[in-house]
């Protein structure tokens, strides 16, 4: 039997990756991140000196880029993220924490702005999605355009987003965990940059699906949001 297609969508900082990976691991399901993915791409663009601005240029890494997902070292921690391309000789890269930049945050946003890029990234992010999903384990996907582009035939739709002060106030957190050490007002300044790029671009703008359910995280822990989908995805 084909396992559970969930997906969660909403803007940088409302919580979606460690929620996404705690339902997952709840039930056992593979996490498709696929900000990683576009993360993975503005990562390898910089490599190879192609603009974040060539349409062209990145479509081309994009229709050659392989992306795997590797469970995690230790358990709670994210998964790895290896990249690389099909051309021939091309090397695999661990890019798990070098994705995780601001310089590459604002990479990936504006690599996501390209209709041909989008195009390009289509197959890889379903494929992944149909392997787990067809093996029965079911699978979190967890981005922007999930519910309304990707996934537009997902069972689960979620829409999980929070204040822009509590948004900020997690994402410096995590960044200061990361040994990284942006002032709150820069954070604030580049997430709200990022946030009126990926909600105004003319593609897959970020947006809730119509049949997703809106979840405002601002005053709920991980936990209460992970139990709200639980329970949504499975009713007792
Ligand atoms: O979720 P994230 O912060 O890792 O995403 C990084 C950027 O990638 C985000 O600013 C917009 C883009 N993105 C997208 O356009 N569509 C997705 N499905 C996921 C991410």
């Amino acid at each position: 039997m084909p396992g559970p297609l969930i997906v969660i969508d909403g803007p940088a900082g409302a919580g979606k990756s460690t929620v996404a990976r705690t339902v997952a691991e709840a039930i056992g399901a593979a996490l498709l991140d696929t900000g990683a993915i576009y993360r993975g791409l503005a990562y390898l663009a910089r490599e190879r000196g192609v603009d974040w601005d060539d349409e062209p240029g990145l479509a081309a890494i994009a229709a050659t880029l392989r992306i795997e997902f590797q469970p995690a070292a230790e358990p709670g921690a994210p998964q790895r993220v290896l990249i690389s391309s099909d051309e021939p000789g091309a090397e695999t890269l661990d890019v798990t924490s070098s994705i995780r930049t601001p310089d590459i945050s604002d990479g990936a946003s504006r690599v996501s702005r390209h209709q041909a890029v989008r195009a390009a990234l289509l197959d890889i992010q379903r494929a992944i999605a149909a392997t787990s999903v067809e093996s029965g384990h079911g699978c979190v996907a967890e981005g922007r355009d999930m519910g309304t582009v990707v996934f537009p035939d997902a069972r689960h739709k979620f829409f999980l987003t929070a204040s822009a002060a509590a948004r900020a106030g997690r994402r410096h957190k995590e960044l200061v965990a990361r040994g990284q050490a942006p002032s709150r007002t820069q954070v604030e300044v580049e997430m709200a940059r990022r946030d009126q790029r990926d909600s105004s671009r003319a593609t897959a703008p970020l947006q809730q699906a119509k049949d997703a359910a809106l979840i405002d995280s601002s005053e709920l822990d991980v936990a209460a949001v992970v139990s709200r989908i639980l329970a949504a995805v499975d009713p007792a």
